[in-house]
């Protein structure tokens, strides 16, 4: 799901392979602190004598850092570096592995032959990837990678070689390919058979165009060209297009691929010398432009003759005719860390898109075809679920735990994997194990999982890492489409791994008549879910305050049960893991049993009351706290008159389904954690005791 584009198109602007070459490792580079597992890039390569071989498209690939991509390109002695190219279009990208191993082959630029005809870089994910491979493969198409992207070169492919016109256009070739496509996607495409052409489109992934020239962009906005013209005329359409000097109109020019001769002279310093970067961030682009456009779900971009252009299939009632070209205004170091001081808050903050990214694709589950579904009939058939995991991954499955019950109708036990394993726990054939993980190689998991291999159970990984070992070494299993989790402290896989385990209880009710109406709540609940976690993220300047208030305490306890217990429990790991405070995650059912000894007017407690079955149960442990005079601060339901009354302070959430509640109220801790740290002085990304331990991940 993560991977990051980065482009770029000198036209009449002379460049040197090696200048190419670095601009586009530079790009690459700048993406890199989102993190990634492989490198690939697609430049024109040498020309040759033979008219076969002439700008035939050479491509680089590498597992691993940029670095090492950047080795490779000087290794090619094919290629010569201080070759001069005026009119050049290079494309690069960063992978990580959604579909298919790290590797080579798996990291994109994908092609569509083994001649590089067509080549494709691509973020985002097709969900209808197997339908379009299977037919393509009817058709004769082979594929070489575990990819999903790599239908989409396939395609292009054959819609070129069936294309019923000659002259079809590389953008409508594009065009008719997007018209096939689900799920979400930025595409760069790049063509042996239009040489020094680019195509760029997405719909619900980020792309945008930095466009620079020496001569003064005089248009302030690009309008869109739509499609009956577009579809009917193919590349003979009139379409106004930016060059560098402004936008021209219907009138004023030529069509973009066969550009008026009295302005397409190929020597830069005529006037229409221009540069042009794609990137799935500003970051990538903001050293060499602050113009930029953004491009618009379903908006196809093309350059031809160093003419921009917009086009989309359908206008939309309501929807703006233009694109502006916009000025940036930050800095290079203001954009790569946004607002953000550590990954942790980034992480934090990119919540409403990760769990999106984590339904998407999945959400309608009769559609799903992954290899869990292969193994539903025999999971549906198990004594028990058993669910492993440790610290956050082990809290994912306490918090879906009750609701899992609920909809499989099957006990599930949740275990630590050392305390498991410490136990040698009786496993058996019938039984089903969950491995929860979000680096997949957590060596406690992972002998788990040899443990119950051994005993002949069947094996499921949630991880967020493919390629890793449980997701390899499992029967089957899920990815969470997370994204890389840099910070330390697990944030965003846990309410993802939260959000697929309870995808995977909607998936065994599937067929139960009388679960129906719980079922669809869920799923409704689901849909709004990004929604409320954006609601919920207004709340950090509130939870700053709070932590301005606690971060000189030596204790923190953090209290409730039902769903929200497992809150708790992740709530007070994220705050000794970084502010290495004392923390406790305590059931509120067991006040009466001990911890209520520790409640005083002067021990900070944190008590989650929200609206579902435990709420009264919850009231009387607050009695019980206020009774000790201890000074709660609430998390309770937005407008829940009676917590306001007796708390010392409320943090008040969205109230959703019940068994989505702790994805919401998990927030404010994860927030109130990262404020602490930065207030008593930590390096949030780096917490002492995990450094030695992600030294050895990275
Ligand atoms: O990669 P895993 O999910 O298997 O890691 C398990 C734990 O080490 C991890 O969740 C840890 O508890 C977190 N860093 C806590 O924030």
């Amino acid at each position: 799901m993560c991977l990051w584009i980065f482009a770029y198109l000198n036209y009449c602007v002379p460049r040197t392979r090696k200048e190419i070459f670095e601009t586009l490792v530079k790009g690459l580079q700048r993406l890199e602190y989102r993190g990634y597992d492989s490198a690939g890039i697609a430049v024109d390569g040498n020309k040759k004598t033979t008219t076969e071989d002439d700008g035939k498209i050479v491509l680089i690939k590498k597992k691993g850092k940029v670095k090492a991509l950047d080795e490779e390109l000087y290794k090619k002695d094919c290629m010569d570096l201080e070759v001069e190219l005026d009119t050049h279009f290079g494309i690069a990208h960063t992978r990580w592995a959604t579909h298919g191993e790290p590797s080579a082959l798996n990291s994109h630029p994908q092609r569509s032959d083994k001649n590089n005809e067509f080549v494709v870089i691509h973020n985002g994910i097709i969900t209808n990837y197997k339908e379009l491979k299977k037919y393509l493969n009817s058709k004769g198409y082979e594929f070489e990678s575990e990819t999903d992207t790599e239908v989409i070169p396939k395609l292009i492919k054959y819609v070129y070689d069936n294309r019923e016109r000659d002259d079809m256009s590389f953008s409508t070739l594009v065009e008719r390919v997007i018209q096939q496509l689900e799920g979400a996607f930025a595409l760069v495409f790049k063509s042996h058979y239009f040489p020094g052409e680019a195509v760029a489109t997405r719909r619900g992934s980020p792309l945008l165009i930095g466009v620079r020239s020496k001569y003064e962009l005089s248009a302030e906005h690009i309008p869109i060209q739509y499609n009956t013209v577009f579809q009917s005329l193919g590349p003979s359409f009139d379409t106004p297009v930016l060059t560098s000097e402004g936008v021209q109109d219907k009138n004023s020019h030529n069509r973009p691929d066969k550009p008026d001769k009295s302005t397409a002279v190929n020597s830069a310093g005529d006037g229409k010398a221009v540069e042009y970067y794609f990137a799935s961030d500003a970051s990538a682009i903001i050293e060499h432009t602050n113009k930029v456009i953004y491009l618009e779900d379903d908006d196809i971009a093309a350059v031809v003759g160093g003419k921009l252009s917009l086009h989309r299939v359908n206008s939309l009632a309501g929807e703006d005719s233009v694109r502006a070209i916009q000025t940036l205004q930050m800095e290079l170091q203001e954009i790569m860390k946004g607002n953000f001081e550590a990954f942790m808050q980034k992480e934090i903050f990119e919540q409403p898109e990760s769990v999106f990214n984590t339904m998407r694709g999945r959400i309608c589950f009769h559609t799903n075809k992954g290899r869990l579904k292969d193994h539903l009939k025999e999971i549906k058939r198990c004594r028990r679920l058993i669910m492993i995991g440790c610290g956050t991954s082990f809290h994912a499955a306490v918090a879906t735990r009750q609701i899992l019950e609920e909809l499989t109708e099957l006990p599930v036990m949740v275990e630590l994997a050392s305390d498991f394993l410490d136990r040698n726990t009786p496993v058996f054939r019938d039984d089903v194990c969950f491995y929860i993980s979000q680096s997949g190689e957590t060596a406690d998991t992972l002998m788990a999982l040899r443990y119950c291999k051994d005993r002949g159970a069947l094996t499921v990984g949630v991880t967020n890492t493919v390629g890793s070992s449980i997701s390899r070494d499992t029967d089957c299993g899920v990815h969470i489409n997370a994204g890389p989790e840099i910070g330390v402290a697990s944030t965003k896989a846990y309410t993802s791994q939260f959000v697929a385990l309870i995808m995977f209880g909607l998936m065994m009710s599937e067929d139960r008549i009388s679960l129906q109406p719980r079922r669809l709540e869920i799923i409704n609940g689901l849909k709004i879910l990004p929604d409320m976690i954006k609601n919920v993220l207004t709340l950090d300047n509130k939870i700053k305050s709070i932590a301005d208030e606690l971060y000189q305490q030596k204790s923190l306890l953090v209290m409730g049960r039902g769903f929200n217990y497992a809150t708790c429990l992740e709530g007070a790991l994220k705050i000794k893991e970084i502010t290495y405070m004392h923390s406790e995650g305590i059931l509120a059912g067991e006040l009466k049993h001990g911890p209520l000894a520790l409640i005083d007017k002067h021990m900070p407690v944190i008590m989650i009351i929200m609206k579902d079955a435990c709420y009264t149960k919850c009231q009387n442990a607050l009695q019980q706290v206020t009774a000790r005079s201890g000074r709660p601060i609430i998390l309770c339901c937005q407008d829940d008159q009676e917590m306001s009354e007796n708390a010392y302070k409320t943090i008040e959430l969205p109230h959703t389904v019940d068994c989505l509640q702790g994805i919401l109220s998990v927030i404010p801790l994860q927030l109130l954690s990262f404020h602490l740290a930065v207030l008593r002085g930590y390096d949030v990304s780096l917490p002492l005791p995990a450094l030695s331990l992600w030294t050895l991940i990275t």
